[in-house]
């Protein structure tokens, strides 16, 4: 355990004096930003108070005593809500998927571009998650919802693998949409363009403008890929398994909104966390950037609405996916302290608002939930 005091730090520089020279050289803020510097044999024990979300000088090491209990709760949560794409019959979809004219080929192009779009875009959150996100956020039981999470996001990925495989689609061409179709590319490079700083080697956080750099990582990929774009995604297939058709794929688009609606929740509660640890990096210039930020990816979304559904099907349009990212965009603004971008905006699709809602969601999965934890116990009698 280490501590912000003068004592401490003449001490510590002390007792670097005598180390060799690959352990003196070594950055002290980011090696116990990240957990991995050398153990302080002489530190103190940790306490609740000496906890931070970012630039703590705690032991991250130690889950316990635990300062965050919703992030505890949210890692219990997902684990109760295990689930596999595999067990999820694809039986109906291949019959519908191979029939001739089950589908038209607007449901059919949408279908594909959806698919495209999340199968890489659960590999871009995934990354996020492990290599910019994980190293600076420097509390143990926020870390420990992070590795749910990343796991998740590898079921996720594995969802669509099984999708196609099932299927018979192109591998080649859904899991390169985010690269070759335009409205996939903008929305995942506007996202990278808010990671890759976090990427260097060299960055941590510790000025105002690297604390901001970090805040705008989590709005991007928690408020805006998950919290925002995940979500017209999630309309556009639930409303077909509304209409019987693609059921399993729509079952299994419920299971990743289920894990999403708490991933977006946990990204939330980081970024609010981090707001009142750290009030000077939440200034009037920066909340009118994230409302900026926020407002540029719901025209981003608009522009993918166009692309995939030009003509509309199944009650679903552009338009009506446009206001629909309008009605979430300010939910999302109101979750993280903001004003409104938009005006007030009517939820185009009530049922999804449903859909959203844990406590149903929990109440639907119920079976699911109990067999796992029964399935899951192990029996030494
Ligand atoms: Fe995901
Ligand atoms: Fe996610």
């Amino acid at each position: 355990m280490l501590d912000f005091s003068e004592t401490a730090t003449t001490a510590r520089q002390e007792r670097t004096r005598f180390m060799p020279q690959s352990f003196a050289a070594a950055p002290a803020a980011l090696s116990e930003a990240t957990g991995l510097g050398t153990i302080d044999r002489h530190g103190g024990r940790v306490s609740v108070d000496e906890k931070r979300m970012i630039n703590c000088r705690a032991d991250v090491n130690q889950l316990l005593p635990l300062k965050y209990k919703w992030a505890w709760e949210k890692y219990l949560a997902a684990c109760n809500n295990h689930w596999m794409p595999t067990e999820v019959s694809m039986q109906a979809d291949i019959a519908l998927w191979k029939s001739r004219d089950g589908l038209s080929e607007d449901e059919r192009r949408a279908i594909k571009r959806n698919l495209g779009f999340f199968a890489a875009s659960e590999s871009l959150v995934a990354n996020n998650i492990v290599l910019a996100i994980y190293r600076h956020l420097t509390n143990p039981e926020c870390r420990q919802y992070l590795l749910r999470q990343a796991f998740e996001e590898a079921v996720h990925t594995h969802t669509f693998q099984y999708i196609v495989e099932s299927l018979g689609l192109d591998e080649g061409e859904l899991f390169n949409m985010y690269r070759e179709v335009p409205s996939i590319t903008d929305k995942a490079a506007w996202a990278i363009k808010h990671t890759q700083h976090l990427d260097d080697p060299d960055f941590k956080i510790g000025t105002p403008q690297a604390g901001q750099a970090f805040l705008r990582d989590l709005v991007a990929f928690y408020v805006i890929f998950e919290g925002m774009w995940f979500y017209t995604g999630f309309a556009q297939i639930l409303s077909f398994g509304r209409r019987n058709k693609m059921a399993g794929i729509a079952e299994q688009y419920q299971y990743i909104l289920r894990d999403e609606s708490i991933h977006l929740n946990f990204g939330i509660d980081v970024i609010n966390q981090i707001k009142s640890e750290n009030p000077h990096l939440w200034t009037s210039a920066f909340q009118e950037e994230v409302r900026n930020m926020i407002r540029e990816a719901a025209e981003l979304e608009a522009a993918y609405g166009r692309d995939t559904m030009p003509r509309g099907f199944l009650g679903l349009n552009a338009a009506l996916c446009e206001q629909y990212m309008h009605f979430i965009a300010n939910r999302r603004c109101a979750q993280i302290g903001l004003t409104p971008v938009f005006p007030e905006a009517e939820n185009p699709f009530p049922w999804m608002s449903e859909a959203m809602d844990l406590k149903k969601e929990k109440n639907f999965f119920e079976t699911r939930i109990i067999e796992y934890q029964n399935g899951g116990a192990l029996d030494w009698g």
